[in-house]
């Protein structure tokens, strides 16, 4: 009995001083398993007589239950400790700020294309889009543009073959909405267009938006109404506007319009006219009946207007310094 006490004593101590689970384990199989200390007492008991035997298996019973439950809150504050020990390492501090995925924003052009069309679906234009790989006869030939123009030369024009180019001009859209569409038509066309030049104003690949009006009795000052009304809306009115007179071989009165810059140079935004009768004859439009008037604007040089960007390239340079400052437009 005097032993047992002592073995007590020490397998206490032990579950005191363990400091991990498997330790713990380690004294449980140590005392508790088949060829632990217990079990050699248990076997000891049968050479005792029968009262003995009952009193001691009582007191080695009590025994053992008691160690049990002292290894399993043992075990328990173990498991607490591991837990609080990782969860103070995992700790997240919730007051440091997040990592932010950076917003973009649509590029310039496509905000002036938006705009643009926006003011003119107000006026009851429609817009459409058109292939930009063209043929010769849409880009040039039904626009009354002569076989020998210098438009057509391959320093201006990307050719794919002997009919197949990269539309240089939105104006090709022109003969194909009239061809499929009866008058009175208003629409405009928005998209890239392509030439073979580049420098501080020019890149191969820009943009234009082309209007086009078929009606009965359209004239210059129908044409000079809604430009000046798109470019006060634009620039707002204190812009200064120049009607300049011109020549393209598919407008009969042809003008280009200049917009007088911060710098008090004018910058040539647009071309426009009436539409020469050959090219209503070419798309079988009566000009007896009908007349048309039409414009071609480029967005890069409207854009760089409105913002005071001096260099066409940086458009198209995608540097995330001169995108982000068309934000908040
Ligand atoms: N297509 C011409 C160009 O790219 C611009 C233009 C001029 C369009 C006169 C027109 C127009 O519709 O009537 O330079």
């Amino acid at each position: 009995m005097l032993n047992l006490n002592k073995l007590f004593e020490t397998i206490k101590i032990d579950i005191k001083n363990s400091k991990t689970i498997e330790e713990l384990d380690e004294i449980r199989i140590k005392y508790l398993g088949k060829k632990g200390v217990f079990i050699s007492y248990i076997k000891n008991l049968k050479n005792l007589p029968f009262e003995e035997k009952k009193k001691y298996s009582i007191v080695i019973n009590q025994k053992k239950q008691e160690i049990i439950s002292q290894i399993n809150q043992k075990k328990q504050k173990l498991i607490t400790l591991i837990l609080e020990k990782r969860i103070r390492k995992e700790t997240i501090d919730i007051s440091l700020p997040g990592r932010r995925t950076e917003c973009g924003c649509f590029h310039p052009i496509t905000q002036t294309i938006n705009y643009i069309k926006h003011f003119f679906l107000k006026l009851g234009f429609q817009s459409v889009n058109g292939p930009e790989i063209e043929d010769e006869y849409h880009n040039f030939d039904a626009l009354n543009i002569p076989q020998n123009h210098p438009a057509r030369d391959s320093h201006d024009t990307f050719w794919f073959d002997n009919i197949r180019l990269l539309r240089t001009q939105t104006s090709s859209m022109q003969i194909r909405i009239m061809k499929k569409e009866k008058p009175p038509i208003r629409f405009i066309f928005p998209g890239k267009v392509y030439r073979n030049d580049y420098d501080i104003t020019h890149t191969p690949m820009f943009h234009q938006i082309e209007g086009l009006i078929v009606d009965k009795n359209i004239n210059f000052s129908n044409l000079k109404w809604i430009i000046y009304k798109f470019l006060y809306d634009f620039f707002g009115n204190k812009v200064s506007i120049k009607f300049r007179p011109s020549y393209f071989p598919f407008t009969v009165l042809s003008a280009e319009v200049d917009i007088i810059n911060h710098y008090g140079k004018p910058l040539e935004i647009l071309g426009c006219g009436i539409v020469h009768p050959n090219v209503l004859k070419n798309v079988n439009i009566d000009s007896k009946v009908y007349s048309a008037c039409a414009f071609g604007i480029g967005i890069e040089r409207m854009t760089m207007l409105r913002y005071g960007i001096s260099d066409i390239r940086s458009f198209f340079e995608n540097d995330i310094r001169f995108l982000n400052q068309f934000k908040y437009n």
